[in-house]
Protein backbone atom coordinates (compact mmCIF):
# COMPACT_ATOMS: atom_id res chain seq x y z
CA UNK A 1 0.00 0.00 0.00
CA UNK A 2 0.91 3.36 -0.76
CA UNK A 3 1.15 6.49 1.59
CA UNK A 4 -0.92 8.68 -0.54
CA UNK A 5 -4.41 8.38 -0.95
CA UNK A 6 -3.84 9.99 -4.93
CA UNK A 7 -0.77 9.68 -7.09
CA UNK A 8 -0.40 11.35 -9.94
CA UNK A 9 2.43 11.26 -12.10
CA UNK A 10 2.79 12.65 -15.44
CA UNK A 11 -0.03 12.97 -16.72
CA UNK A 12 -1.04 13.75 -19.81
CA UNK A 13 -4.00 13.39 -21.96
CA UNK A 14 -5.01 14.22 -25.36
CA UNK A 15 -7.97 14.66 -27.38
CA UNK A 16 -8.07 14.67 -31.04
CA UNK A 17 -10.76 17.20 -32.67
CA UNK A 18 -11.60 16.87 -36.24
CA UNK A 19 -9.50 18.83 -38.64
CA UNK A 20 -7.77 20.59 -35.53
CA UNK A 21 -4.78 19.76 -33.73
CA UNK A 22 -4.57 17.71 -31.00
CA UNK A 23 -5.51 19.53 -27.42
CA UNK A 24 -3.51 18.65 -23.75
CA UNK A 25 -6.34 18.74 -21.90
CA UNK A 26 -3.80 17.48 -19.09
CA UNK A 27 0.05 18.36 -19.49
CA UNK A 28 2.28 16.32 -17.42
CA UNK A 29 0.60 16.86 -13.94
CA UNK A 30 1.99 15.36 -11.34
CA UNK A 31 0.76 15.60 -7.79
CA UNK A 32 -0.38 13.33 -4.50
CA UNK A 33 -2.65 13.84 -2.26
CA UNK A 34 -2.49 12.99 1.74
CA UNK A 35 -5.33 10.48 3.01
CA UNK A 36 -7.93 12.87 5.14
CA UNK A 37 -7.23 15.91 3.41
CA UNK A 38 -9.40 17.70 1.01
CA UNK A 39 -8.06 18.46 -1.88
CA UNK A 40 -8.80 21.59 -4.31
CA UNK A 41 -8.09 21.41 -7.89
CA UNK A 42 -8.60 24.94 -9.17
CA UNK A 43 -8.47 26.60 -12.77
CA UNK A 44 -10.30 28.51 -15.69
CA UNK A 45 -12.87 26.96 -17.22
CA UNK A 46 -10.97 24.90 -19.99
CA UNK A 47 -7.93 24.00 -18.00
CA UNK A 48 -8.50 20.74 -17.75
CA UNK A 49 -10.14 19.97 -13.92
CA UNK A 50 -12.86 17.85 -15.20
CA UNK A 51 -10.56 15.28 -17.62
CA UNK A 52 -8.19 14.82 -14.94
CA UNK A 53 -11.41 13.73 -12.60
CA UNK A 54 -12.39 11.56 -15.01
CA UNK A 55 -8.80 10.39 -15.19
CA UNK A 56 -8.74 9.67 -11.25
CA UNK A 57 -12.51 8.19 -11.18
CA UNK A 58 -11.69 5.90 -14.47
CA UNK A 59 -14.44 6.90 -16.24
CA UNK A 60 -11.37 7.93 -19.65
CA UNK A 61 -7.75 6.74 -19.93
CA UNK A 62 -4.84 9.01 -19.86
CA UNK A 63 -2.73 9.29 -23.17
CA UNK A 64 0.53 8.98 -20.57
CA UNK A 65 1.49 8.90 -16.88
CA UNK A 66 0.01 7.01 -14.13
CA UNK A 67 -2.43 7.75 -11.56
CA UNK A 68 -3.35 5.73 -8.32
CA UNK A 69 -6.40 6.05 -6.38
CA UNK A 70 -6.68 4.47 -2.69
CA UNK A 71 -3.70 2.25 -3.86
CA UNK A 72 -4.48 0.72 -7.34
CA UNK A 73 -3.24 1.92 -10.85
CA UNK A 74 -6.38 3.36 -12.78
CA UNK A 75 -5.77 2.05 -16.07
CA UNK A 76 -4.83 -1.53 -14.57
CA UNK A 77 -7.06 -1.83 -11.96
CA UNK A 78 -10.01 -0.10 -12.82
CA UNK A 79 -13.12 -1.96 -10.34
CA UNK A 80 -10.66 -2.27 -7.44
CA UNK A 81 -10.57 1.70 -7.76
CA UNK A 82 -14.59 2.19 -8.31
CA UNK A 83 -14.96 0.29 -5.60
CA UNK A 84 -12.94 2.96 -3.07
CA UNK A 85 -14.20 5.82 -4.58
CA UNK A 86 -17.68 8.03 -4.72
CA UNK A 87 -17.95 10.62 -7.28
CA UNK A 88 -19.87 13.96 -8.45
CA UNK A 89 -19.06 14.50 -11.20
CA UNK A 90 -20.23 17.62 -14.02
CA UNK A 91 -22.73 16.22 -16.17
CA UNK A 92 -22.66 12.88 -14.92
CA UNK A 93 -26.47 12.06 -14.01
CA UNK A 94 -28.02 9.77 -11.43
CA UNK A 95 -30.10 6.93 -12.94
CA UNK A 96 -33.14 8.94 -14.18
CA UNK A 97 -35.28 6.49 -14.45
CA UNK A 98 -35.35 4.86 -11.35
CA UNK A 99 -36.59 7.03 -8.09
CA UNK A 100 -34.63 8.80 -5.66
CA UNK A 101 -34.97 6.24 -2.90
CA UNK A 102 -34.12 3.38 -5.29
CA UNK A 103 -30.99 5.12 -6.66
CA UNK A 104 -29.49 5.53 -3.12
CA UNK A 105 -30.23 1.69 -2.16
CA UNK A 106 -28.31 0.71 -5.49
CA UNK A 107 -25.69 2.79 -5.02
CA UNK A 108 -25.38 1.79 -0.92
CA UNK A 109 -25.77 -1.79 -2.34
CA UNK A 110 -22.85 -1.34 -5.05
CA UNK A 111 -21.14 -0.14 -1.90
CA UNK A 112 -21.22 -3.06 0.31
CA UNK A 113 -24.16 -1.59 2.31
CA UNK A 114 -27.31 -3.75 3.27
CA UNK A 115 -30.02 -4.37 5.65
CA UNK A 116 -30.38 -2.26 8.30
CA UNK A 117 -27.46 -0.30 7.98
CA UNK A 118 -28.45 0.75 4.02
CA UNK A 119 -31.92 1.64 5.58
CA UNK A 120 -30.51 3.68 8.00
CA UNK A 121 -27.85 5.60 5.83
CA UNK A 122 -30.21 6.19 2.95
CA UNK A 123 -32.57 7.51 5.40
CA UNK A 124 -30.44 10.25 6.96
CA UNK A 125 -29.69 11.11 3.15
CA UNK A 126 -32.84 11.87 2.46
CA UNK A 127 -33.28 13.92 5.39
CA UNK A 128 -29.42 15.79 5.36
CA UNK A 129 -30.16 16.83 1.55
CA UNK A 130 -34.16 17.84 2.32
CA UNK A 131 -35.25 14.93 -0.29
CA UNK A 132 -38.07 13.28 1.99
CA UNK A 133 -40.71 14.97 -0.48
CA UNK A 134 -39.23 13.63 -3.61
CA UNK A 135 -37.92 10.17 -2.36
CA UNK A 136 -40.32 8.39 -4.11
CA UNK A 137 -40.15 10.72 -7.61
CA UNK A 138 -37.85 9.66 -10.63
CA UNK A 139 -35.10 11.47 -11.21
CA UNK A 140 -35.84 12.42 -14.43
CA UNK A 141 -38.58 14.61 -13.02
CA UNK A 142 -36.49 16.84 -10.55
CA UNK A 143 -35.31 20.05 -11.26
CA UNK A 144 -31.34 20.61 -11.94
CA UNK A 145 -30.69 21.55 -8.17
CA UNK A 146 -32.67 18.60 -7.15
CA UNK A 147 -30.46 16.13 -9.62
CA UNK A 148 -27.53 17.56 -7.53
CA UNK A 149 -28.85 16.94 -4.54
CA UNK A 150 -29.57 13.63 -5.38
CA UNK A 151 -25.74 12.97 -6.46
CA UNK A 152 -24.04 14.69 -3.56
CA UNK A 153 -26.10 12.77 -1.16
CA UNK A 154 -25.12 9.41 -2.75
CA UNK A 155 -21.50 10.36 -2.22
CA UNK A 156 -22.18 11.10 1.08
CA UNK A 157 -24.31 8.03 2.18
CA UNK A 158 -21.24 5.72 1.72
CA UNK A 159 -17.96 5.70 3.27
CA UNK A 160 -15.72 4.87 0.56
CA UNK A 161 -12.19 6.22 1.24
CA UNK A 162 -11.69 8.54 -1.29
CA UNK A 163 -14.55 11.54 -2.96
CA UNK A 164 -14.26 13.14 -5.91
CA UNK A 165 -16.44 16.45 -6.61
CA UNK A 166 -16.82 18.59 -9.80
CA UNK A 167 -18.07 21.59 -8.76
CA UNK A 168 -20.45 20.05 -6.23
CA UNK A 169 -22.33 23.52 -5.21
CA UNK A 170 -23.09 24.45 -8.09
CA UNK A 171 -27.18 24.94 -8.47
CA UNK A 172 -27.24 24.68 -4.78
CA UNK A 173 -28.90 27.18 -2.19
CA UNK A 174 -26.86 29.38 0.23
CA UNK A 175 -28.42 26.86 2.84
CA UNK A 176 -27.72 23.35 1.73
CA UNK A 177 -24.18 24.47 0.52
CA UNK A 178 -23.56 25.64 3.91
CA UNK A 179 -24.61 22.37 5.32
CA UNK A 180 -22.73 20.31 2.63
CA UNK A 181 -19.47 22.34 3.27
CA UNK A 182 -20.23 21.43 6.88
CA UNK A 183 -20.44 17.64 6.19
CA UNK A 184 -17.53 16.99 3.92
CA UNK A 185 -15.31 18.70 6.62
CA UNK A 186 -16.57 15.79 8.87
CA UNK A 187 -16.08 13.53 6.49
CA UNK A 188 -12.25 14.37 6.12
CA UNK A 189 -12.09 14.70 9.86
CA UNK A 190 -12.96 10.80 10.15
CA UNK A 191 -10.20 10.40 7.24
CA UNK A 192 -11.82 10.48 4.38
CA UNK A 193 -10.07 11.98 1.24
CA UNK A 194 -11.69 14.93 -0.82
CA UNK A 195 -10.85 16.24 -4.26
CA UNK A 196 -13.09 19.03 -5.04
CA UNK A 197 -13.12 21.44 -7.94
CA UNK A 198 -14.89 24.72 -7.42
CA UNK A 199 -15.12 28.18 -9.74
CA UNK A 200 -16.35 29.36 -5.84
CA UNK A 201 -12.86 30.63 -4.85
CA UNK A 202 -14.31 31.26 -1.07
CA UNK A 203 -15.37 27.68 -1.43
CA UNK A 204 -12.10 26.48 -1.55
CA UNK A 205 -10.91 29.40 1.13
CA UNK A 206 -12.69 27.90 3.46
CA UNK A 207 -12.28 24.16 2.91
CA UNK A 208 -8.98 23.34 1.10
CA UNK A 209 -5.95 21.95 3.04
CA UNK A 210 -4.03 21.77 -0.16
CA UNK A 211 -4.82 23.64 -3.72
CA UNK A 212 -3.52 23.06 -6.97
CA UNK A 213 -3.92 25.79 -9.38
CA UNK A 214 -3.81 24.25 -13.31
CA UNK A 215 -4.34 26.45 -16.37
CA UNK A 216 -3.92 24.78 -19.94
CA UNK A 217 -3.49 21.22 -18.32
CA UNK A 218 -0.37 23.00 -16.43
CA UNK A 219 0.53 22.96 -12.80
CA UNK A 220 0.64 26.59 -12.11
CA UNK A 221 1.06 26.75 -8.31
CA UNK A 222 0.46 24.37 -5.51
CA UNK A 223 0.04 24.73 -2.18
CA UNK A 224 -2.01 25.20 1.10
CA UNK A 225 -3.33 28.78 1.16
CA UNK A 226 -1.06 30.61 2.69
CA UNK A 227 1.71 29.26 1.25
CA UNK A 228 -0.41 30.36 -2.37
CA UNK A 229 -0.43 33.88 -0.63
CA UNK A 230 2.74 34.17 0.13
CA UNK A 231 3.46 33.08 -3.53
CA UNK A 232 1.50 36.13 -4.50
CA UNK A 233 3.16 38.52 -1.96
CA UNK A 234 2.20 42.43 -2.86
CA UNK A 235 -1.36 41.53 -3.44
CA UNK A 236 -3.71 44.41 -1.85
CA UNK A 237 -6.95 44.72 -1.87
CA UNK A 238 -8.37 48.22 -1.35
CA UNK A 239 -11.91 49.63 -0.84
CA UNK A 240 -13.01 52.71 -0.92
CA UNK A 241 -16.12 53.88 -0.12
CA UNK A 242 -17.36 57.40 -1.05
CA UNK A 243 -20.95 59.44 -1.02
CA UNK A 244 -20.43 59.10 -4.83
CA UNK A 245 -17.50 57.90 -6.29
CA UNK A 246 -16.02 60.89 -8.05
CA UNK A 247 -16.08 61.17 -12.03
CA UNK A 248 -13.36 59.89 -13.61
CA UNK A 249 -11.75 58.28 -10.37
CA UNK A 250 -12.01 54.56 -11.69
CA UNK A 251 -10.89 55.53 -15.11
CA UNK A 252 -7.42 56.42 -13.40
CA UNK A 253 -7.50 53.38 -11.51
CA UNK A 254 -7.55 51.05 -14.26
CA UNK A 255 -4.85 52.53 -15.65
CA UNK A 256 -2.69 51.34 -12.71
CA UNK A 257 -3.45 48.09 -14.73
CA UNK A 258 -4.95 46.58 -11.36
CA UNK A 259 -5.44 42.52 -10.76
CA UNK A 260 -9.18 43.00 -10.24
CA UNK A 261 -11.60 46.31 -10.30
CA UNK A 262 -15.22 46.56 -9.90
CA UNK A 263 -17.61 49.91 -9.28
CA UNK A 264 -20.67 50.87 -8.15
CA UNK A 265 -22.22 54.52 -7.14
CA UNK A 266 -20.38 54.29 -3.95
CA UNK A 267 -17.44 52.03 -3.63
CA UNK A 268 -14.48 51.32 -5.73
CA UNK A 269 -12.98 47.89 -4.92
CA UNK A 270 -9.68 46.96 -6.89
CA UNK A 271 -7.13 44.46 -6.39
CA UNK A 272 -3.41 46.10 -6.99
CA UNK A 273 -0.23 43.96 -6.80
CA UNK A 274 2.36 46.92 -5.20
CA UNK A 275 4.77 47.39 -2.85
CA UNK A 276 2.81 48.62 0.89
CA UNK A 277 4.27 52.36 0.37
CA UNK A 278 2.84 52.67 -2.98
CA UNK A 279 -0.54 51.16 -2.19
CA UNK A 280 -0.43 53.40 0.71
CA UNK A 281 0.24 56.15 -1.67
CA UNK A 282 -2.06 55.88 -3.16
CA UNK A 283 -5.02 54.98 -1.06
CA UNK A 284 -4.20 58.65 0.24
CA UNK A 285 -3.68 60.01 -3.08
CA UNK A 286 -7.29 58.53 -4.23
CA UNK A 287 -8.66 59.87 -1.12
CA UNK A 288 -7.73 63.16 -1.79
CA UNK A 289 -10.22 63.25 -4.87
CA UNK A 290 -13.96 63.15 -2.73
CA UNK A 291 -15.08 62.62 0.35
CA UNK A 292 -13.91 59.32 1.34
CA UNK A 293 -16.56 57.29 3.94
CA UNK A 294 -14.56 54.50 4.53
CA UNK A 295 -11.38 52.99 3.63
CA UNK A 296 -10.07 49.34 3.88
CA UNK A 297 -6.58 47.65 2.88
CA UNK A 298 -6.50 43.78 3.00
CA UNK A 299 -3.87 41.17 2.06
CA UNK A 300 -4.69 39.09 -1.29
CA UNK A 301 -7.76 36.41 -1.17
CA UNK A 302 -7.60 33.57 -3.17
CA UNK A 303 -9.18 34.74 -5.90
CA UNK A 304 -6.40 37.63 -6.22
CA UNK A 305 -4.34 34.81 -6.55
CA UNK A 306 -5.65 32.77 -8.91
CA UNK A 307 -6.24 35.47 -11.18
CA UNK A 308 -2.72 36.77 -10.80
CA UNK A 309 -1.14 33.41 -11.32
CA UNK A 310 -3.25 32.24 -14.17
CA UNK A 311 -3.17 35.98 -15.90
CA UNK A 312 0.43 35.18 -15.53
CA UNK A 313 -0.02 32.23 -17.31
CA UNK A 314 -1.88 33.56 -20.64
CA UNK A 315 1.22 36.58 -21.24
N1 LIG B 1 -14.24 14.60 -24.89
C1 LIG B 1 -13.53 15.66 -25.29
N2 LIG B 1 -13.13 15.80 -26.58
C2 LIG B 1 -12.39 16.85 -26.98
N3 LIG B 1 -11.97 17.84 -26.17
C3 LIG B 1 -12.32 17.76 -24.88
C4 LIG B 1 -13.13 16.69 -24.37
N4 LIG B 1 -13.33 16.88 -23.05
C5 LIG B 1 -12.70 18.05 -22.75
N5 LIG B 1 -12.10 18.57 -23.83
C6 LIG B 1 -11.27 19.80 -23.87
O1 LIG B 1 -10.26 19.66 -22.90
C7 LIG B 1 -10.00 20.90 -22.26
C8 LIG B 1 -10.16 20.73 -20.77
O2 LIG B 1 -11.55 20.51 -20.48
P1 LIG B 1 -12.08 20.24 -19.01
O3 LIG B 1 -13.51 19.90 -19.14
O4 LIG B 1 -11.20 19.25 -18.35
O5 LIG B 1 -11.88 21.66 -18.33
P2 LIG B 1 -12.35 22.19 -16.91
O6 LIG B 1 -11.13 22.70 -16.23
O7 LIG B 1 -13.13 21.15 -16.21
O8 LIG B 1 -13.26 23.44 -17.30
P3 LIG B 1 -14.63 24.00 -16.63
O9 LIG B 1 -14.19 24.95 -15.55
O10 LIG B 1 -15.23 24.76 -17.76
O11 LIG B 1 -15.44 22.87 -16.16
C9 LIG B 1 -10.96 21.89 -22.87
O12 LIG B 1 -10.27 22.59 -23.88
C10 LIG B 1 -12.05 21.02 -23.47
O13 LIG B 1 -12.63 21.65 -24.58
MG1 LIG C 1 -15.03 21.07 -15.54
Amino acid sequence: MTAHAIEVDGLVKLFHPRGRPPLRAVDHLSFAVRPGSIFGLLGPNGAGKTTTLRVLTTLTRPTEGTARVAGFDVVASPLEVRRRIAVVIQQQAADLLLTVRDNLASYGRFHGLSGATLQARSARAIEQFGLEECAASKVQDLSGGFRRRVQVAKALMVSTPVLFLDEFSTGMDPLLKRSVMALLREESRAGRTIVLTTQVLTEAEELCDDILIINRGRQVARGDLHALKLLSGGVYELTLTFDEVPAGLAAEVAALGPLRMETTRTTLQVSLKEDEQQVLALVSRLAARGTVRRVEVSGASLEDVFVELTSLEEA
